[in-house]
């Protein structure tokens, strides 16, 4: 079959996949492979999108749905399509980073979750998009975690995320990039001939007069110098980890919608639920922490025969097509976030391409459900799905 390669200056893209290998083309090396990430051999990072391989759907023929209708409400959210933006610690992808990421998702009537490990600073996402979910890690001490979530809500957040699963070790077998402290002389010049490499990537930093600044403003308060952000993970991994009480302490100190990540047991996301979660996300992040453990897709419908009466149910990690929205949704969740994406889409064309990959999941997921005879996202059933045996881990 012959595919007729696009031209260089059509910088449309039609699918993820494309995305991402324009991303790899223009990023410096170490950047994109920190937008890779994963842990150890890979087993999750690569399981993320291989599950949703092994989903199938009975397409209709006749009876197809004439105009399928996809917006949904979480978080307390108009969402124009069952998916919002994942929080993503990433520095350097973009100079205009989560600010355009935020003001494409605004245009496409989307959620934007923002990281507190984010390059740009919540007052000025806020500003891009109104429909800002704050994300903060169990990091500091009491106070230091309340001033952080004041000053998001001050800005005018309007949901609260909780990372939870991360536990700090993540070698990889294909190496990690070096990550430079700051962008000293001293830093920058074992990285010269991998940036001399992307010259369009470096162009795009000096035309808006900035550099990355490899610093984390949402952890620290608004007047206070923003903090390396290795000086911010460095807190952050020094904190003892918080038990279900603190959760259930935290959660009585926002007042509005909040949500749990990295759910991936039914028995947790009960817990979640009593500490107070109104969203839990079931989540790996992104295959990047504990690996083995199984794709996020793989455990939601167990977790949403636990708790899906009872809370809200996202799911992150794999997302690459419109039709694996569908698949999640039909097995339980209310909507997906999106990481890696949204990151390929911002480092292949800036907002412009955050909003490519959000039309290419807003028309696949219209594509799929007018194909299975779905009038309606809300119609959708764990029976829209073919699943194979032996699909799930068996729960304990
Ligand atoms: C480079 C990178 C940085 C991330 N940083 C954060 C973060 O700061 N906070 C967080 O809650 N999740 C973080 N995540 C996890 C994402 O929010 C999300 O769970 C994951 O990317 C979903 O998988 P996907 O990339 O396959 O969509 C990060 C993921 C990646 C790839």
């Amino acid at each position: 079959m012959g595919v007729r390669s696009q031209p260089v200056s059509n910088k449309w893209f039609e699918t993820v996949a494309i995305a991402e290998q324009r991303a790899r083309k223009r990023l410096p090396k170490s950047v994109y492979g920190a937008l890779v990430a994963g842990a150890e051999a890979g087993v999750s990072i690569r399981d993320n999108t291989a599950a949703f391989d092994e989903l199938g759907f009975r397409p209709v023929t006749a009876g197809q749905a004439a105009d399928p209708q996809i917006a949904v409400n979480v978080m307390g959210q108009p969402c124009a399509m069952p998916v919002m933006i994942s929080p993503t610690g990433v520095q350097a992808v973009h100079p205009q980073g989560e600010v355009a990421v935020a003001r494409a998702a605004a245009n496409r009537g989307i959620p934007m979750g923002l990281s507190s490990f984010a390059g740009k600073p919540v007052e000025e996402v806020v500003a891009a998009n109104p429909q800002t979910l704050f994300q903060i890690y169990w990091a500091g001490d009491r106070d230091f975690m309340l001033a952080r979530m004041d000053r998001a809500k001050a800005a005018g957040a309007v949901g609260l995320i909780l990372t939870l699963d991360w536990s700090f070790s993540h070698g990889r077998d294909w190496g990690s990039p070096h990550i430079p402290q700051a962008l000293t002389p001293k830093e920058i010049l074992p990285h010269a001939f991998e940036l001399l490499a992307k010259l369009p990537w470096c162009w795009s930093w000096l035309r808006e007069g900035t550099i990355p600044r490899l610093r984390v403003p949402n952890f620290a308060s608004a007047d206070e110098q923003a903090p390396l952000f290795f000086e911010a993970y460095g807190t952050w991994m020094t904190t003892p980890p918080p038990t279900w009480e603190d959760v259930a302490w935290l959660r009585s100190q926002w007042d509005g919608p909040f949500m749990v990540k990295g759910i991936a047991r039914a028995d947790e996301a009960r817990r979640a639920v009593d500490a107070g979660a109104t969203t839990i996300s079931v989540s790996n992040h992104g295959g990047n922490n504990i690996d083995s453990a199984p794709a996020p897709i793989r455990v939601l419908a167990e977790i949403a025969a636990e708790v899906g009466d009872d809370t809200e149910i996202v799911l992150d990690g794999g997302i690459r097509r419109g039709s694996d929205v569908v698949k999640a949704c039909a097995l339980g969740a209310d909507a997906v976030l999106i990481g890696r994406a949204c990151l390929w889409g911002l480092a292949a064309n800036g907002a412009a391409g955050v909003e490519n990959v959000l039309d290419i999941l807003n028309a696949g997921v219209k594509a799929t459900l007018r194909g299975i005879g779905k009038d309606s996202i809300a119609d959708l059933t764990p029976a829209d799905v073919i699943v194979p045996k032996n699909f799930s881990p068996r729960p304990t």
